[in-house]
């Protein structure tokens, strides 16, 4: 069950559910031009020019950021395919970034500008799970749908009736990277698993990591936790290669992640390493450059998987970037595109421009969750909780240049 909701702010009612009132302290970075704060609501002519704000809040800034940067991307391939092919029955929509660094303050500042202020229909975002927890309460109190683009932890839907992911959970994902690992390596015994204490996710995964383990009949050697702040890893690099492990497990985000791989391959560790959805990133080759080769990802995403959609945003991300579209840019355009999606269908039944603010956001939340998607992650739907159906998984190995410059994920088949 979902928790019950409260009764949103005094001042947000007034916000939210008046066509005009609520005034501009900051200017929204936008993709396009900046609005005013009823452009979209104003305009009720069919065709008329006026664009629907869709909000992202993700990590521009900060560590996480090397996330971040490929969901900022691939929300802005949606924004533009979407609104080539006519965005909602003519109407574009526009997307209004709020940056919400690497911390819950700034998820928590950037939901608020993009509800109280951007007055959104719908937020994509945070990038992390640690972000969810402390943001998603707020949209969820202010009635204002949220799809996780990227918050994989346990528990993620269960924040609140307007919380919903389009990222699968650890528990999906995760154990199909120790199943690939002992398929190639069936002597696989011991294991060593290591963990960011101080991130949901990474908790969130290493219980699934630590599970999926026993389950399959190896030992789990030995626990080691550090900081995603953390840059120094010797001391529990050093304990787990004191065990022997055939495997080590970890999860935390891409810049401590990839130190991490470094130190542990510069100290000797030669067995195999799994990387948790924190490290998913090309990002990561830049850290740990070519003792990142070999590292074993999950994946919730593939750039071969066919269908039209995925065919568009795999063009538009190749022509752009020259390289394979990732996980974390396919989640954000699926994000969009289920808002996109959802307020067509509203459309099909009563115009969009003519809702007030507050009862689009509520009409937005019920029809997005009964809807079925053709994504670039292949066909997806919700339970009525808000978590993600999705059928395709996959795991990926990071191959490395000789120099360490240049590298890639290679899909295992
Ligand atoms: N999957 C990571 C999280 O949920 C990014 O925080």
């Amino acid at each position: 069950m979902k928790k019950p909701t409260t009764r949103p702010s005094a001042l947000f009612v007034t916000c939210a559910s008046l066509l005009i009132g609520c005034s501009q302290t900051n200017t929204p970075q936008t993709s396009t031009t900046s609005p005013s704060p009823t452009a979209w609501s104003q305009g009720s002519a069919a065709g008329n020019s006026t664009a629907i704000p869709v909000g992202v809040g993700v990590a521009q800034t900060s560590n996480v950021a090397l996330l971040g940067q490929e969901q900022v991307a691939g929300a802005k391939i949606a924004e533009k395919y979407f609104n080539d092919k006519g965005g909602v029955d003519g109407t574009p929509i526009k997307l209004v970034f709020q940056d919400t660094g690497g911390d819950e303050q700034g998820a928590i500042n950037a939901f608020n500008t993009l509800i109280n202020q951007d007055r959104v229909v719908g937020i994509v975002g945070p990038t992390l799970s640690q972000q969810a927890f402390s943001a998603d309460p707020i949209a969820d109190r202010a009635k204002v749908p949220v799809l996780g683009p990227s918050n994989t932890a346990k528990g993620i839907p269960q924040i609140g009736d307007y919380v919903a992911r389009v990222s699968a959970p650890v528990a999906v994902v995760a154990p199909n990277a120790v199943k690939a690992a002992l398929k190639e390596n069936p002597n696989i015994k011991k294991v060593a698993v290591f963990f960011a204490q101080n991130d949901a996710f990474s908790k969130s995964e290493t219980e699934t990591f630590q599970t999926t383990v026993k389950d399959m009949g190896l030992e789990l050697a030995t626990v080691q936790k550090f900081l995603t702040t953390d840059t120094d890893f010797q001391s529990q690099a050093t304990n787990a290669i004191n065990v022997k492990p055939d495997l080590i497990i970890i999860s935390g985000l891409a810049a401590d992640g990839g130190n991490l791989i470094k130190q542990l391959r510069e100290l000797g560790y030669k067995g195999v390493i799994i990387g948790g959805n924190g490290l998913n990133t090309s990002n990561v080759f830049s850290v740990c450059k070519a003792l990142c080769d070999g590292v074993l990802i999950a994946q919730a995403y593939s750039p071969e998987y066919e269908n039209e959609i995925n065919k568009a945003f795999r063009d538009a991300y190749r022509s752009q970037f020259k390289k394979e579209p990732p996980q974390f840019s396919a989640q954000a355009f699926t994000g969009v595109q289920v808002f996109v999606e959802s307020l067509k269908a509203i459309n099909a039944q009563s115009k969009v421009s003519q809702k007030p603010l507050a009862q689009l956001r509520t009409k937005l939340n019920q029809q997005l969750l009964i809807g079925k998607y053709d994504t670039p992650l292949g066909e997806i739907s919700f339970t009525p909780e808000g978590e993600i159906n999705q059928k395709e998984f996959y795991v990926a190995r990071i191959k490395m240049d000789a120099d360490g410059t240049n590298g890639k994920f290679e899909f295992l088949k």
